[in-house]
């Protein structure tokens, strides 16, 4: 386990990184992670390399006794590039390019900038590879931060056009998979077809879902020439990418089945006030973060990791600059949000950043050490984390307990066609998540290809598209499944079912869903002491009802193992059906105390306390 911090000398007087890594190291940190902005201090002009200033930092730190993250700078390229070459450029779906003077403003799909990206990547890699001092790389920075994933430029349409005829096949393939009869929407040929944005109306969900799934192919393919690279020159090295907090842009499976390490940024206080988090939670836990919010990411990323290992690459260290409002966390909580990534298994917790930075975009973001280099607040817990870590036996495995089931693709059909507003996939997993963490439960998520065999509890919240290997492992397993709403209501290419939702899984519930409404929120299904809503299916089979509601509605059917909840997963009947399958599956089913959550590594169960901030672990019996 290693704690470590994003540092970035090129802001900072050569006379001072000796002292920054000097106190690095006294603070106990052994990796810190550099290079992944610097592209115009690399190479100020094209093809004139400045790297004695890059050298000498590499040896300051690696003689400090600290293990380098060299990052590919590839999210910033340089104004003579972006000026030599203005149609790399992405182009938003208003059809505007987007411009020089932040970051991010590249297109995946651009052969040229994919070019010069794997140039960059080359030359940086040469120059590196085989330092002693150079421990892992990381891939360009955040894909699809600030909405960037997407792209609706003529690079884009053509390179999808060529997908789409390698996944089709033929033209008329294509329509029928669509259902292009409808509003004579046919195409002739492959080249006839444009990207989806700026129609009258809504493009064909078909369209969109094509084109989402093209958009994520794009990103795996430019991560992927990067990796060839630094595997080339780098042999031995990991390599890393940070993914973001409640971000879908792509399909961070196939993401995670190309790097080493899957790393992910955590900010705790900007999620919770960014997102769709109730006023009453965000008053609540405005100074420690929703009790979730770090957990559910800890647990979705070690899923989506090919052999899961993760890590935390930034980690909040106080106030951030991008949240709608942007407190200090409650002392105690930096600590605690460490050993939270410990509990779930992180291999590393970065912090996000050595010292805050007086000029340009992020200069209210805190750091480990304020502006004038003296210590801010979470110098001193990093250090305590430190001071303790080694005490954490991690070696023993973790007891299976339950899988909560999600994909990438379901998140995007739910924002194609969400139905209701809000009805997200994403969401449905948080909330599901968050009811049987509530219990006390162990919670891998897992892409619907993986293995469920030994879990006691599988939570399918809401997924559209049902594999049959899905159908056939949850059949198998000796435990009890919830499914959620439209849980097999789509095709691979969108269309519902022949045999109607929830299509594979029709045998497991007992029976089919004939019509699905959404309800407005405040239009409740009451029961008794439980309330429910956002959705309702009507269903028809030979499944028990198991929760119904004052009206008579049945919001919980059960056949055998299976329970088939009929309105949306959220709020107390979520919790209420979560908490009778956990009980039926013999593991804890009665909730913590509100704030408190429990976590298992190993031999050692953690306790988190959210409200105070207090964070404890203890050896259990294996
Ligand atoms: C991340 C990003 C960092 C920094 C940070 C600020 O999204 O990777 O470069 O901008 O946010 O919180």
């Amino acid at each position: 386990m290693h704690l470590g911090v994003c540092y970035y000398p090129e802001h900072w007087p050569e006379e001072r990184w000796a002292e920054d890594a000097r106190l690095m190291r006294e603070t106990g940190l052994t990796r810190v992670r550099i290079g992944e902005f610097a592209w115009s201090r690399i190479e100020p002009e094209p093809g004139r390399f400045d790297w004695g200033w890059l050298d000498r930092a590499v040896e300051v730190l690696h003689e400090a006794g600290l293990g380098i993250i060299m990052g590919t700078p590839t999210a910033t390229p340089p104004k003579w590039l972006v000026d030599r070459m203005p149609d790399m450029v992405a182009i938003d779906r208003e059809g505007r390019p987007r411009g020089f003077g932040s970051r991010r403003h590249y297109c995946f799909s651009h052969m040229g900038y994919r070019e010069e990206a794997q140039r960059i990547t080359r030359v940086v890699a040469e120059r590196y590879g085989e330092h002693p001092g150079v421990v892992s790389w990381q891939t360009d920075n955040e894909y699809g931060c600030h909405d960037t994933v997407q792209s609706f430029s003529p690079a884009a349409r053509d390179a999808f056009r060529r997908w789409l005829a390698n996944r089709y096949g033929s033209i008329e393939a294509l329509n029928e998979a669509w259902g292009n009869v409808f509003w004579s929407m046919e195409y002739r040929s492959f080249d006839e077809i444009d990207l989806p944005n700026l129609t009258v109306t809504e493009a064909n969900p078909a369209h969109w879902l094509a084109f989402r799934r093209f958009s994520s192919d794009q990103v795996i393919a430019f991560n992927r020439g990067q990796v060839e690279i630094l595997r080339e020159h780098s042999p031995g090295r990991d390599i890393t990418h940070n993914a973001m907090g409640f971000y879908t842009g792509y399909d961070h499976h196939d993401l995670g089945a190309e790097v080493d390490v899957l790393g992910w940024d955590s900010y705790p206080l900007g999620f919770l006030e960014m997102f769709c988090f109730s006023e009453e939670e965000k008053r609540a836990y405005a100074r420690q973060g929703h009790p979730d919010i770090a957990a559910f990411h800890h647990d979705l990323y070690r899923g989506c990791a090919k052999d899961g290992r993760w890590s935390v690459l930034e980690q909040q260290p106080g106030p951030v600059n991008w949240a709608r409002y942007n407190p200090a966390p409650l002392p105690g909580m930096v600590k605690l949000w460490t050993l939270e990534a410990f509990a779930h298994g992180a291999e590393m917790v970065s912090y996000f950043r050595w010292r805050q930075f007086p000029k340009a975009q992020e200069q209210m973001h805190a750091g480990l050490l304020r502006p004038d280099g003296n210590p801010a607040p979470a110098l001193a817990e990093a250090r305590a984390v430190a001071d303790c870590i080694g005490e954490i036996e991690s070696d023993a495995p973790t007891p299976k307990q339950a899988a909560l089931v999600f994909s990438y693709e379901s998140e995007w059909i739910t924002q194609i066609q969400p139905q209701g507003e809000g009805r997200s996939g994403l969401w449905a997993a948080f909330s599901a998540y968050s009811a049987m963490r509530e219990l006390g439960l162990d919670i891998d998520i897992l892409p619907p290809g993986a293995d469920l065999a030994g879990y006691r509890l599988v939570v399918v919240p809401c997924l559209p598209i049902v594999p049959d290997a899905l159908a056939r492992s949850l059949e198998n397993i000796d435990g009890q499944i919830i499914i959620g709403p439209r849980t097999g209501s789509r095709t691979t290419d969108f269309a519902i079912p022949e045999n109607l939702p929830p299509g594979p899984l029709e045998g497991m519930a007992g029976g089919t869903i004939t019509l699905s409404e959404s309800l407005r929120s405040g239009v409740t299904i009451e029961g008794d002491g439980w309330s429910g809503g956002g959705w309702f299916d009507h269903f028809e089979g030979s499944a028990d009802a198991e929760m119904t509601a004052k009206d008579g509605r049945v919001v919980l059917w059960r056949k055998d193992k299976a329970r088939l909840l009929a309105v949306w997963p959220e709020g107390s009947v979520l919790c209420e059906a979560v908490r009778r399958a956990a009980r039926d599956a013999g593991l804890p089913h009665e909730p913590l105390p509100e704030g408190r959550r429990r976590r298992r590594r190993g031999n050692n169960r953690f306790e988190f306390d959210y409200l105070t901030g207090q964070a404890s672990w203890s050896t259990v019996e294996s």
